[in-house]
């Protein structure tokens, strides 16, 4: 399937999405959101991709929504539009997805980013919520999902003063898992993401769900949810023939049942 603003390729069994509109650092458009949630539809509907990476270019990840095309939106093309929450798609895809950001993260794009399950940053990566300076504030679950990875402070200051962060920053606050060298920043990701579509997709499924679950309830209820879903685990095969496999010194071989 051929995109305008984007490129969507299988790597075995790992998708990779690359933002590609470099003429506007990425920055998002309508269309190209378009085209993420389809090529994510596609990617869910194959039973043979277990992970998917999403990256930009090496100068940008996204430099945020296309402020052209948001500047003219009246109150009432934002409301009964629904601006901005057929965005939210990324965030309730149910595979593993991991963004692998170098250059700049702002605005939209550092939420796009924080939509993901986690976040690889090249060593140029900047990220940071912008929006203040053009007379807004974060629409994408900037204000939310920022101040749950870098908590109050960070975000606050953040979100109120635009200020960006660098990867070693970004690092150490605990928005980012780790930092690598601009030029192996995708292949490492690949190689992350592939490593996670050998498991048992349910498995890393369910797994996903239930560190997601942390973001939105109780440490009781969250327990009780993760226990729901370990004791699950056992009616799989693919439990049987993990343990089976370290049991008998051998590789497991999952089929994702
Ligand atoms: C539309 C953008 C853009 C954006 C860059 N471009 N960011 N177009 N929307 N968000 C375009 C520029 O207009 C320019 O096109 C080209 O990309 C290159 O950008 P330059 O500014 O010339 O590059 P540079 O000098 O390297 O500066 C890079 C930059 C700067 C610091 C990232 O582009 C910048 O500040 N961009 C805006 C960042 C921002 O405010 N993001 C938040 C957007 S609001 P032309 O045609 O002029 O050459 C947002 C709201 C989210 O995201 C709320 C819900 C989603």
């Amino acid at each position: 399937m051929a995109y305008d603003n984007i490129l969507v390729e299988k790597r075995g069994k790992v998708g990779l999405i690359t933002l590609n509109r470099p003429n506007a650092l990425n920055a998002l458009n309508s269309v190209l959101i378009g085209e993420v949630n389809e090529a994510l539809a596609g990617f869910e509907a194959d039973d043979k991709i277990g992970s998917v990476v999403l990256t930009g270019s090496e100068k940008a990840f996204a430099a945020g929504a296309d402020i052209k095309e948001m500047s003219s939106l009246t109150y009432m093309d934002a409301y009964k539009g629904d601006f901005i929450t057929s965005w939210d798609n990324v965030s309730r895809f149910r595979k593993p997805i991991i963004a692998a950001v170098a250059g700049y993260a702002l605005g939209g794009g550092c939420e796009l980013a924080m939509m993901c399950d986690f976040i690889l940053a090249g060593e140029n990566a900047r990220f940071g919520q912008p929006e203040i300076t053009l007379g807004v504030m974060p629409g994408a679950g900037g204000t939310q999902r920022l101040t749950r990875f870098v908590g109050k402070s960070k975000a606050m200051e953040m979100c109120l003063t635009g200020r960006m962060m660098d990867a070693q920053e970004a690092e150490r606050s605990g928005l980012v898992s780790r930092v690598l060298p601009v030029d192996e920043l995708v292949d490492e990701a690949l190689k992350v993401a592939e490593k996670i579509a050998d498991f048992s997709l349910p498995i890393t499924m369910m797994t996903k769900e239930s560190v997601n679950r942390a973001y939105e309830t109780t440490l009781a209820e969250g327990v009780r949810f993760e226990r729901r879903l370990f004791h699950a685990m056992f009616a799989s095969e693919d439990q049987k023939e993990g343990m089976a496999a370290f049991v008998e010194k051998r590789a497991p071989q999952f089929r994702n049942k």
